[in-house]
């Protein structure tokens, strides 16, 4: 729910054709990018030692496979399972989930996959998750496909935590709909969290089971909220956001961009100027192309022990729409 949302319904159409188009080149270029080491050997380690129990539900759709490979393949490693959720009501049961690689899978739910429906795919992919999935998890991450995530600094977030508590985490929004979770760079719930949205989910005294809406993340909110699932405090010692919904150009470059301002205003946490915008451990950022993605991982798994923060990925980046101002820097 972001006033972007509104011009890219205008958008998709075209957006859908065009990737069509570029289908062959995509795949053909998948072969190059396919076989990137996402961490550095201190963080793989780490995860060794002592596994994170992390489910990561990415919405996406079947064209999209530039965004799912670099997911894939950069931050999404970190995951103990990774779904793609794509909607096809052609198929013939409910779910269908096929392995892509050990640990990633593309679940496809029989649901019309149009923008304005994404809280029906979710809908469907967290019944999936509570009928049928059938391992254990801690943690339940659902987030969008143009997000990335400094998995570091997520496990280290998530290792301090407990999931027997129900608690939501992300980009909290405070005002709007009474407050929620804004989708995009990521909705995480604990294990309890997510069993006690399992007790209220289908009953429509507690959430609006059948709406036909882009607002996934304002609907998850109601359905949490009257489960009485509170706000974890996501941000850091110094109050400010570690998941950042809005572009790095909007958030750096533009402080007229509209989502600049409604973020502004809208965060639970106070969000600075440059570089104090943001948590030092930072865990996700919105708008992300796939390529950038992989420059982003790149930079991170080059810097094993240096603070993975904004600071980091913008000095080090050639990506000039985002560097931002000198004023800032
Ligand atoms: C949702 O999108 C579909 C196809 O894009 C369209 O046919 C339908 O009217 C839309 N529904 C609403 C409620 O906007
Ligand atoms: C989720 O699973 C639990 C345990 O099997 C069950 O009691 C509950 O009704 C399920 N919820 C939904 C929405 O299917
Ligand atoms: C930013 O890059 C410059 C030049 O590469 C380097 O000297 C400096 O230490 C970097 N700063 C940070 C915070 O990484």
């Amino acid at each position: 729910m972001n006033p972007t949302g509104r011009f890219i319904t205008a958008v998709l159409g075209g957006f859908a054709i065009a990737v069509a188009l570029l289908c062959v080149t995509v795949n053909f270029k998948k072969l190059h990018f396919s076989s990137y080491i996402p961490f550095d050997r201190f963080m793989l380690q780490k995860m060794s030692e002592k596994p994170l129990e992390l489910l990561c539900l990415v919405l996406t759709q079947r064209s999209h496979f530039d965004q799912q490979d670099a997911i894939m393949f950069t931050w999404g490693a970190g995951c103990t399972d990774l779904l793609f959720i794509v909607g096809n009501v052609g198929i013939s049961d409910s779910y269908q989930l096929i392995e892509r690689k050990p640990h990633v899978y593309t679940l496809t739910v029989k649901v019309e996959d149009t923008y304005n429906n994404t809280w029906q795919k979710l809908r469907a992919a967290l019944h999936f998750v509570n009928s049928t999935w059938p391992k254990k998890f801690d943690w339940l991450m659902r987030i969008d496909d143009d997000a990335f995530v400094i998995f570091e600094n997520l496990y280290d977030f998530l290792m301090a935590k407990d999931p027997r508590t129900p608690a939501m985490f992300g980009a909290h929004y405070n005002h709007y709909a009474g407050g929620y979770i804004g989708t995009g760079p990521g909705i995480i719930m604990s294990r309890a969290a997510f069993t006690d949205l399992m007790s209220v989910f289908d009953q429509k005294k507690y959430c609006r089971t059948t709406l036909r809406t882009h607002d996934d993340d304002v609907e998850l909110g109601v359905c949490l909220k009257a489960v009485k699932v509170p706000f974890g405090d996501s941000s850091d010692s110094k109050g400010r956001p570690r998941f950042i919904p809005i572009s790095l150009h909007d958030l750096l470059n533009d402080p007229q961009a509209p989502n600049h301002g409604f973020f502004k205003q809208e965060s639970a946490y106070p969000v600075g100027e440059g570089f104090d915008c943001c948590a030092d451990e930072l865990i996700a950022l919105h708008y992300v192309k796939a390529e950038e993605m992989r420059h982003f991982q790149r930079i991170v798994s080059a810097h094993p022990l240096a603070q993975k923060n904004l600071r980091l990925l913008v000095n080090q980046t050639a990506i000039t729409r985002l560097r931002p101002n000198a004023a800032n820097s």
